[in-house]
């Protein structure tokens, strides 16, 4: 039902008319409609683009139903039909797709990369995003080396408010790490990438290995167990990360690396304020069950100060 000239947040009673009952709705897109600019990403069975939509003329803007700007650039996903089906991600595509259009249906969030059209041709699927200019969270952490207790704080409450949308919502990302958060103009951190998310209402959720050796929590090795306390553990190597440079967990091959998750074995090679070891240390823990969950993360005593209502202030830029 998507595949209209539509947005993908509007009520779904417009999807309904079709060409023959209603003349409004006339086209969908397709990568004809788009300027593939350069390549921006990736990934084993996807192509990240930076892309405009081609210049529409005046009487084709007044066919198409909702606004929409051919100067705002977008980032497009493109998907190879052949290698999705070569690899076995049919289901990791298409969960893709569901989860964004759910969350988006519930609420645009400032730190969820939105999902505005998805369409395909006979070669590919095609989601069409929005371009966020400032790369990777990964490419800043390499440039700065490590961020000072205010950036790290400042990131981490940025990621701690969007996991609890994530997770308020039923969903767990399950592949968090820094190569999928996106920087924004203005500082602002937004997840991408819900190729291995899961609604916790499928059951296969826990089935399979999904996500990066470094970041992969511990009960997914042991038990092949996967649910919100896995995006935790993510989240508490990516705070390890911002005070580090490097995650905790990294051995030599990702067997080594797995032993060293199961095992705890991490150790701060430099100086980290201790109220941010504390937090660290409540995070990577073993048992998921006693690991902190969101709630108790925003009450842990290093985010004393923030308000956790004042959205606007935990997602004010830091380079405005
Ligand atoms: N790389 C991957 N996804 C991207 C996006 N949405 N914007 C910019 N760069 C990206």
């Amino acid at each position: 039902p998507h595949n209209k000239m539509t947005p993908m947040h509007s009520p779904s009673s417009s999807y309904t008319s079709n060409t023959l009952t209603n003349p409004t709705i006339i086209k969908k897109f397709s990568p004809r409609d788009f300027i593939f600019l350069e390549k921006l990403g990736q990934g084993s069975y996807s192509t990240v683009y930076k892309a405009k939509l081609k210049r529409t003329t005046k009487a084709q803007q007044q066919q198409m139903k909702y606004y929409y700007s051919d100067t705002k650039l977008y980032a497009i996903k493109v998907c190879s039909k052949k290698h999705i089906i070569q690899e076995r991600k049919v289901k990791y595509v298409a969960s893709e797709k569901d989860t964004l259009n759910m969350l988006i249906s519930i609420q645009k969030h400032p730190g969820i990369v939105n999902l505005h059209y998805t369409f395909h041709d006979e070669e590919n699927l095609y989601f069409v995003l929005d371009y966020i200019p400032g790369g990777e969270l990964f490419s800043l952490i390499y440039k700065y080396g490590t961020f000072n207790e205010s950036m790290s704080k400042h990131f981490t409450c940025q990621l701690v408010d969007a996991l609890d949308f994530l997770h308020s919502n039923k969903v767990i990302h399950r592949d968090l790490k820094p190569e999928n958060i996106l920087i924004g103009k203005t500082g602002k951190l937004l997840i991408t990438d819900f190729g291995a998310a899961a609604n916790i209402n499928d059951r296969e959720y826990a089935t399979s290995f999904v996500g990066t050796s470094e970041y992969v929590s511990p009960e997914l090795l042991l038990y092949n167990k996967c649910s919100y306390p896995a995006d935790i553990w993510a989240l508490g190597c990516i705070l390890y990360q911002f005070q580090q440079g490097v995650p905790p967990f990294r051995g030599v091959n990702e067997l080594a690396t797995f032993e060293l998750i199961v095992k705890l074995k991490y150790a701060y090679v430099k100086p980290v304020p201790v109220i941010i070891k504390d937090l660290i240390s409540k995070i990577l823990v073993i048992d998921s069950q006693k690991r902190l969950t969101i709630s108790q993360i925003k009450q842990h005593k290093w985010f004393e100060d923030v308000n956790w209502n004042d959205k606007r202030k935990i997602w004010k830029g830091i380079w405005e």
